[in-house]
């Protein structure tokens, strides 16, 4: 019983599709890195699986039931989660509120307690901040909320789309090592980002996204060097 499985998937948003018959599995503690261009289908795919778009074509399978089709509240509370590029948090309410309502579905309401030690403990940080307002925080720190709202949901797959887009590369090391953490515990994850050099540290998978299917993969164990991303982003002609 696979995490996720993917098949043919057809969604985007208006006539013409962004996903074109998209085809992925995610395997029982897999962590996948997805990366590629700009605009060729990533936030799509995460959107779609998440029930936020309604695919014209395909199915979507997590551990076996198919979701395509349900509500996103049904598939939160299905236990996939997607942190959006993007978070959508409330500037006036504090750390520890917004990390304690995001525990709304019945399945993660049962392991708030274990799940906020386990948030404060991965972003200590945040345990120092828990009683400021969202909206006094760093960029950064906003983020490890954001994750922190998707493990408080009790995931049994993670989607996380580019969590370290315009930190620092301080804050960018801090993420990387929570990620790690939260990678290390066998949840499935499901990892978003332009950075490949990131994603070689955190999965075990990549799978390059492109005109809205997934094209070439790269198994993350072996090394890979920095001419042979280039040479997959831009052709062989770039790839000193
Ligand atoms: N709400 C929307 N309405 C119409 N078109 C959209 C919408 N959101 C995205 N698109 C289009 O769908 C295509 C794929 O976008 P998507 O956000 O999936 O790309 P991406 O691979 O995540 O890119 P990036 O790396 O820049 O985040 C783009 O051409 C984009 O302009
Ligand atoms: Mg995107």
């Amino acid at each position: 019983m696979l995490p996720l499985v993917l098949d043919d998937l057809v969604a985007g948003y208006g006539a013409a599709p962004v996903l074109n018959g998209l085809t992925l599995e995610i395997g029982a503690r897999e962590r996948v890195g997805l990366f590629g261009p700009n605009g060729h289908g990533k936030t799509t795919l995460l959107r779609a699986i998440s029930g936020l778009i309604a695919p014209s074509r395909g199915s979507i399978r997590l551990f076996d039931k198919p979701i395509s089709g349900m509500s996103p509240a049904a598939i939160v509370a299905e236990g996939l989660i997607h942190v959006p590029q993007s978070n959508l948090l409330f500037p006036e309410m504090e750390v520890l509120e917004t990390l304690r309502l995001a525990a709304h579905s019945a399945r993660a309401r049962q392991t708030t307690a274990a799940s906020l030690e386990g948030v404060l403990t991965l972003f200590p940080r945040l345990a120092e901040r828990r009683s400021q307002k969202i909206k006094t925080l760093s960029g950064g720190e906003r983020q490890m909320v954001a994750i922190g709202v998707g493990l408080m949901g009790a995931p049994r797959l993670l989607a996380l789309d580019e969590p370290t887009l315009g930190l620092s590369p301080k804050l960018k090391d801090e993420l990387c090592v929570a990620i790690g953490d939260i990678a290390k515990s066998g949840l499935p994850l499901l990892l978003v980002e332009q950075d490949v050099e990131f994603l070689l540290e955190l999965t075990d998978r990549l799978v390059m996204v492109t005109h809205g299917r997934c094209g070439v993969e790269l198994d993350a164990r072996q090394g890979i060097d920095h001419a042979t991303i280039m040479a997959l982003y831009f052709g062989e002609g770039h790839a000193a």
